[in-house]
């Protein structure tokens, strides 16, 4: 729990309707942040997203020495240049991103630096980030291959690392090395990892080959500064297409989303589930596609979803799981051990969760198995402080009988702040309450 014990109250029975914009990427924003600190020059970003994680990353930053101007909680100016020793621990707080692409860069500079978060991100592994790094003449000492990283000064030298996950983080830590290292740093990738770090480090002038299966980074550019609009968080906008989905007579337009197709994989598997989904793509915002999504109610059916489809969507497991109980047959997800080292495993967490309600999931190893269609009942349920496990309880909560309580629920403000006032918007029966 977190210290201020909010809860969603959530009931059932009323149907989602009209038009709203989701908050900003958290992705985009942590690399706004962090890219742009090292940038020459001064990066402006507008609807940057003012979130848990995402503060944490920004604090990193003025405390290496960055000036940030906020001109409104959601435009930045990054005042880039050199960075300066820290005088105490980046704390990270909860966020995995922040702490994984801060290694790479801390690990190219000339002074020492700890990186540490909370007692959840002290819990997530780190040597996926530390072994390819030290390979790379890294000198970086763990807590057994967790945080509290210290990170001391040490040459770096470009290498060729074959990811054996299909991890943005981890080829992120290692591009952002690459930029300080001695030749060039090549990363191969098992599947298609959300690609942002290419797209954001391409537009600042950095030298980097990109082909479906690999990434090369040339050291030693001199990165421009960049005028940033972010599109709207994917992975936010797929709680409320699930829960359009699944509540009756819903019909939801969401505005500026993010259609990067590394992240849009549960667009594609609600289709195959049946799904009401209609996607126009209207521009393109900071080098990525944005457009509109309509949802409208739809009976689902069962799915099997595994490969590459389970990257890119891979943090939209938890809310599908409230979407396949919904669904006529069975639901079966393999190749996504990854949710186990989550904010929790949110394959454990989401199944205890979800049987609150009377739920029956049978969990595997690397997924799970889901026969619907099920009724669930009202529950007291609680978020794990998981931003994710937390919404998707409450979009669960907006199809059972009478009425749920999700404790703990701040911890939806690392990704998705004010989530309560847009589905209350859209006319749910959803409140956050302390
Ligand atoms: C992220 C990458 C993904 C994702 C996380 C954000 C990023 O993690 O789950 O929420 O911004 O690079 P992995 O790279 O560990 O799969």
């Amino acid at each position: 729990m977190t210290e201020t014990q909010s809860h969603f109250i959530v009931r059932s029975g009323q149907p989602l309707r009209g038009i709203t914009a989701v908050p900003g990427d958290k992705s985009i924003s942590h690399r706004a942040v962090l890219f742009g600190m090292l940038a020459q020059g001064q990066t402006r970003v507008r609807n940057w997203l003012a979130a848990g994680d995402t503060e944490a990353s920004l604090r990193a930053a003025q405390t290496l020495g960055i000036q940030i101007e906020r001109h409104d909680r959601h435009t930045l100016t990054i005042h880039g240049g050199e960075l300066h020793a820290p005088r105490q621990a980046l704390d990270l707080v909860n966020a995995g991103t922040g702490i994984r692409l801060l290694a790479g860069i801390m690990a190219g500079q000339p002074f020492a630096s700890v990186l540490d978060g909370s007692e959840q991100l002290r819990r997530r592994p780190m040597k996926r980030i530390i072994e390819p790094l030290s390979l790379m003449g890294a000198r970086i000492e763990s807590a057994d291959g967790r945080a509290p990283l210290r990170v001391t000064p040490a040459p770096l030298n470009g290498i060729r690392y074959e990811m054996p996950v299909a991890s943005a983080q981890v080829k992120s830590a290692l591009l952002l090395a690459g930029l300080f290292a001695e030749g060039e740093t090549t990363v191969v990738q098992p599947g298609p990892a959300r690609d942002h770090t290419e797209r954001m480090l391409g537009s600042m002038g950095v030298d980097l080959t990109l082909t479906e299966n690999y990434v090369t980074v040339m050291p030693g550019e001199t990165l421009h500064s960049l005028d940033l609009n972010v599109p709207g968080d994917f992975s936010s906008a797929a709680f409320l297409l699930v829960a359009g989905t699944i509540v009756p007579d819903s019909d939801i337009t969401l505005t500026g989303v993010n259609l990067n197709l590394t992240r849009t994989g549960l667009l594609d598997a609600l289709l195959m589930m049946g799904a009401d989904l209609q996607v126009t793509e209207t521009g393109v915002e900071g080098g990525e596609p944005v457009g509109e999504v309509r949802v409208r109610h739809a009976g689902l059916k069962g799915v099997e979803i595994g490969g590459d489809l389970v990257v890119r969507m891979i943090d939209e497991f938890p809310v599908l799981m409230v979407a396949a109980l919904c669904a006529e047959g069975e639901t079966i997800v393999r190749d996504a051990q990854e949710l186990r080292v989550k904010e929790t495993d949110r394959i454990a967490v989401m199944a205890g969760e979800l049987r609150k309600f009377g739920a029956q999931i049978t969990e595997t190893s690397d997924g799970f198995r889901i026969s619907g269609p099920q009724r669930l009942k009202g529950a007291v349920v609680d978020g794990h402080d998981d931003h994710r496990v937390a919404m998707s309880m409450a979009i669960a909560g907006l199809i059972a009988e009478g009425e749920t309580i999700v404790q703990d629920s701040k911890c939806s403000g690392d990704s998705f702040p004010g989530f309560a006032q847009i589905l209350a918007h859209l006319s749910a029966d959803l409140v956050e309450a302390v």
